[in-house]
């Protein structure tokens, strides 16, 4: 028997320079119209969409069939390809001047009726859209997401395989990685009582291939965090993981550089310009209160200590006395009533500022604000000044400790400023972190992750809590789009960053030994690099979320509503790992499937 043909092209490949040609054409049933018998049916598949005639009397299906058909019923079609009348031609439509009249329908699956429609008029829940993910990307602006995706990877690969790297899979039931989340577990049955956890990042994996002499290694990484979830997180993720033995700061960015700007080449159409503009961390704290920058707008952060330095407004003086610092930015002419700018100082407080002082510009250039009165005019005039003020503009100021301050108007400038509906692409490079970052109980935590390389030993042993590290960012657009560093290939200073993390000897040993055993035989200088690339393929697609671009993301709560995961298992089969739930988890249970 011959094998079935069920199409001989593609909905969307056809137009006017086929008029005349018999085609068969496969797909779904994206519309259909009963015109008194003949059915309009609109095929669609990936390509992109065709109408179809079926007149009973023409095409060789009895009207029972036609009456029959249904969205998203998949059918193959024989016909001609016909021009349209001028009337009918349909610009909306990349097919529009041409439709196909059938002389022959096949019906290859029905559908039942959907739980939701696919043409994106109407807001689909996404829990129902999670359910039926298969359904979901169906529709258009999915299926762009998901080729974006393949797309943004393709482009990757393009140019890491053009400058000679290896592409090296590393495991994923791995021991514990120190990325700062929560790991994910997987028992062991072999050795009862004891757990792999998931890859949070192939990290230390890279930097063993770096001492097996890998010279360039890139690798598209599923990672595993059990972290909070939000827009831009997910408990599984994948990154376009990078390292390169004899490498420096310099070289890794030229990297993401060309990565960055192929990918964006592929989903945008739009040629970035480079080098890319970088910033110290420093630099981006000063000017913007963050370390992902959006630099899309202005409205930067001036620093307006010097002119306070003799205020008479105590509560700037009393923060200057106490090394605070005051700051503020010009957000430009809002309108805000009374009742908005107190809304201003609400979410000030809420971010942890002690006050917030506004302003507004009157036509003759004075100030209109609550503080008006305790500032004295050459105040008043040098803040006019440094805030290049206009009428009509709102100045917002707070003093405090540096990092209450930069938080504060950071989160009020992208309040006031963030650009909406702009395809703009602003990619910035933020270099030089900390090495650490110090908590409110003076505890240490590094700032990237313990490899990284501090800029200075000495300075890092002597004073941590203001070293600086090799480590950066990439930045797109106000979202870290993957931080990397130049790691440390020595392994006294390895043990030095452990001893100032306050990971004892022993606990290094235990949970590191192995690495820093690694370490001690003949270890190249390396850096190296993450992209997070649903992060990167979001932001490139205009989605507010990073699950548009994930085939089958989790819910908020790290449900899949489509296969129900995560499950109970079977008593027997926790029983073969050695597992037992909790007498607490199983009230739990209890409670939940007794009827309320
Ligand atoms: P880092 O932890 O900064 O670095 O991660 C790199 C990038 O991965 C993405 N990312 C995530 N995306 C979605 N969901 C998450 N939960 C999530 N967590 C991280 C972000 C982030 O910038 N091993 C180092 C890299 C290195 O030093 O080479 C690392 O993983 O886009
Ligand atoms: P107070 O002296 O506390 O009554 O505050 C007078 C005004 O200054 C109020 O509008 C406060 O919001 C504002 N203010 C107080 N402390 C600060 C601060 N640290 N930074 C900015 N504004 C402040």
């Amino acid at each position: 028997m011959s094998a079935e043909v069920y199409r001989t092209t593609r909905p969307g490949l056809l137009g006017a320079a086929n008029v005349g040609e018999t085609v068969q054409v496969a797909g779904w049933i994206q519309t259909r119209r009963d015109h008194g018998g003949i059915v309009f049916v609109d095929l669609r598949d990936s390509t992109g969409i065709l109408q179809v005639v079926l007149d009973p009397e023409a095409a060789s299906a009895p009207a029972a069939v036609l009456s029959g058909l249904r969205r998203e019923y998949v059918i193959s079609v024989t016909g001609a390809v016909a021009a349209r009348g001028p009337e009918q031609v349909n610009p909306d439509l990349a097919t529009g001047e041409i439709e196909l009249v059938a002389t022959e329908l096949r019906v290859l699956s029905p559908s039942d009726p959907l739980p939701f429609q696919l043409d994106g008029r109407v807001d689909v829940d996404e829990a129902l859209r999670l359910e039926y993910r298969y359904l979901d990307l169906r529709r258009p602006a999915m299926a762009a997401n998901l080729q974006a995706r393949s797309n943004a990877i393709r482009a990757m690969r393009r140019v890491l395989d053009g400058r000679g790297f290896l592409e090296v899979e590393t495991p994923t039931l791995v021991a514990s990685t120190p990325e700062g989340a929560r790991d994910v577990l997987v028992p062991s049955r072999l050795r009862p009582g004891r757990f792999y956890a998931l890859p949070q990042s192939p990290q230390l994996f890279k930097q063993l291939l770096m001492i097996s002499g890998v010279d360039r290694y890139y690798q598209i990484a599923r990672c595993y965090r059990d972290e909070d979830f939000r827009a831009d997180r997910q408990i599984e993720f994948t990154q376009l993981d990078l390292e390169g033995a004899f490498w420096g700061q310099d070289e890794v960015l030229e990297v993401l550089e060309e990565v960055a700007v192929a990918v964006t080449r592929d989903l945008r159409g739009l040629e970035l310009a480079r080098p890319f503009p970088r910033l110290t961390w420093q630099e981006a704290m000063d000017r913007f209160g963050t370390d992902k920058p959006d630099i899309r707008f202005g409205m930067e952060i001036q620093d307006l200590s010097a002119l306070f330095a003799a205020t008479g407004f105590k509560a700037f003086a009393e923060v200057l006395a106490g090394g605070g610092t005051v700051r503020g930015i010009n957000a430009g002419a809002q309108g805000l009533s009374r009742a908005g700018l107190d809304g201003l100082v609400e979410r000030a407080l809420a971010l942890g500022a002690k006050g917030l002082v506004w302003m507004v510009v009157e036509e003759d250039g004075s100030l209109r604000s609550p503080v008006a009165k305790f500032l004295s005019d050459d105040e008043q005039a040098a803040l006019g000044a440094a805030l290049r003020v206009s009428p009509g503009d709102l100045l917002l100021v707070v003093a405090d400790r540096f990092q209450v301050v930069a938080k504060v108007l950071g989160a009020l400038r992208l309040d006031m400023g963030q650009p909406e509906g702009h395809d703009e692409i602003a990619f910035v490079m933020v270099t030089d972190f900390p090495m650490f970052e110090v908590g409110e109980d003076g505890s240490l935590t590094s700032m990237h992750h313990p490899f990284t390389s501090p800029e200075d030993v000495t300075e890092m042993a002597e004073s941590p809590g203001t070293a600086a590290s090799l480590a950066y960012d990439v930045v797109l657009n106000g979202a870290e789009l993957g931080s990397g560093s130049v790691r440390i290939h020595n392994p006294e200073v390895q043990a030095k960053v452990f001893e100032v993390l306050g990971i004892t000897e022993e606990d290094a040993s235990r949970r590191f030994g192995w690495f820093m055993d690694a370490l001690r035989y003949g270890t190249p200088p390396h850096a190296g690099f993450a992209y997070g690339i649903d992060r990167m393929v979001s932001i490139l697609q205009d989605q507010p979320n990073i699950r548009e671009v994930i085939p089958f993301p989790k819910t908020q709560t790290g449900a899949d509503p489509l296969t129900g995961s995560p499950s109970r298992v079977e008593k027997e089969q926790l029983g073969e790992l050695g597992i037992e739930i909790a007498p607490a988890v199983l009230a739990i249970w209890a409670e939940e499937e007794s009827p309320t």
